[in-house]
């Protein structure tokens, strides 16, 4: 009988344990794991799976404006509006050279459940900067595509970027002009997509214009050119402002951050001072190590060996260099890459160049802006 009842509750026991350990498997966490698909250097998606879920199809419309953005950012852009965006703000599109992204943004909204009570909290909630002069490398970009559009440096292409957006026109706030004359936003602002920051001055500007309006624990910042091998003032402003952002991944050229806590005007405004060349290098470091993708990585390091060569000179920056190639071998070494040889030759022919005065042209070569796609 004792044999009877210990052998019940041993069995007892088993069938508890394995209960228990069903009940732990359906409650265990993801030990998160990240399924890594083969992708050729620098078209890696990888973001937080809130937001990968986004990256989804996209209507062709979106796709009949030329831009010098890859597929993935366009469906991102898309799927941000369609899918994310939910009225507490409105969207910024800040530097739309031809209208590629508004268009993405305004399909977007059209198709958003949402879309009602959006344009009842703001009836145009794309607001969209763009100046439309056409600068020296855009011919170039207009002739790759097969554009008949004629403008030459200096003239306006400000009537084809309206024939493009004219589909989503009553959903867009465009406002033509220098951004540094732009007035003053008075709303929240919920996506705020960022590809005009070709100079510090523009990157300050819209720094204080913008950031201080984002909505914490909503408003999603994409940064258009964070992994691209230049403007390393991007980086450094963004990683300044690190404890205010939480970064959810790389997509394309662009670097995605949701806003953690509001930013007060006066630590975007502190912006201005500069900060000491130590620190600078260290958000540059930490700006690196974002992506998991080495190519990016190796293009995050020549941005910041142009930071060194701004505040420590061309020596430095020359020594660096040689560290990077002894630090990214695989990626010195695909000089079949012509996106990745073109971003090491470019930093070669800068050691050998004086020290120019920064142009305000805003636009990278259609070169080598169409070979990141
Ligand atoms: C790299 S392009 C944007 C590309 C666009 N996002 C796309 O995907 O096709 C940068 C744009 O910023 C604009 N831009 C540069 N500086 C500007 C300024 N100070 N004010 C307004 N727009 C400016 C340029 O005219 C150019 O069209």
């Amino acid at each position: 009988m004792a044999l009877l009842h210990g052998a019940k509750r041993l069995l007892g026991r088993i069938a508890a344990a394995a209960t228990t350990a069903r009940a732990d498997r359906e409650a265990a966490p993801s030990a998160g794991v990240e399924l890594l698909t083969p992708t050729r250097p620098l078209q890696m998606t990888r973001l937080n799976p809130a937001f990968a879920k986004l990256v989804d199809s996209i209507p062709l419309s979106c796709l009949d404006t030329p831009s010098m953005m890859s597929l993935p950012e366009k469906q991102f852009l898309f799927g941000l509006a369609s899918r994310y965006y939910a009225g507490k703000g409105i969207i910024v599109d800040a530097g739309i050279f031809l209208g590629g992204s508004t268009r993405c943004f305004g399909e977007g909204v059209r198709s958003n459940p949402k879309r009602e009570e959006i344009m009842r909290n703001w009836p145009r909630p794309i607001v969209s900067y763009e100046r439309a002069i056409v600068n020296p490398n855009m011919p170039l970009f207009f002739k790759k595509h097969g554009l008949t559009l004629s403008a030459a440096p200096g003239e306006s292409f400000e009537s084809e970027l309206r024939r493009n957006i004219a589909p989503v026109k009553d959903l867009v706030d465009l406002r033509i002009g220098d951004f540094m004359d732009a007035l003053e936003l008075d709303c929240p602002v919920e996506i705020l997509f960022l590809d005009i920051l070709k100079v510090p001055a523009l990157s300050l500007r819209a720094f204080q214009r913008f950031y201080s309006r984002l909505i914490p624990g909503r408003s999603v910042v994409v940064h258009q050119d964070y992994f691209f091998e230049e403007l390393p003032w991007i980086k450094t402003h963004q990683e300044a402002l690190s404890d205010y952002f939480d970064f959810v991944g790389e997509i394309g050229s662009s670097a995605v951050f949701l806003c953690r806590k509001e930013i007060p005007l006066a630590v975007v405004h502190g912006l201005e001072n500069e900060l000491p060349p130590a620190e600078q290098l260290r958000l540059a470091s930490i700006a690196l190590h974002r992506s998991a993708d080495p190519a990016r990585r190796f293009f995050m390091a020549l941005s910041k060996m142009r930071l060194i060569r701004k505040l420590e000179g061309q020596v430095a920056a020359r020594a660096y260099l040689e560290s990077i190639r002894t630090e990214f071998p695989e990626q010195v070494a695909q000089t079949d890459n012509m996106r990745l040889s073109s971003a090491l030759r470019r930093a070669e022919e800068l050691l050998v160049e004086k020290p120019r005065k920064a142009r305000n042209d805003g636009m990278r070569t259609p070169r080598r802006r169409a070979l990141s796609l």
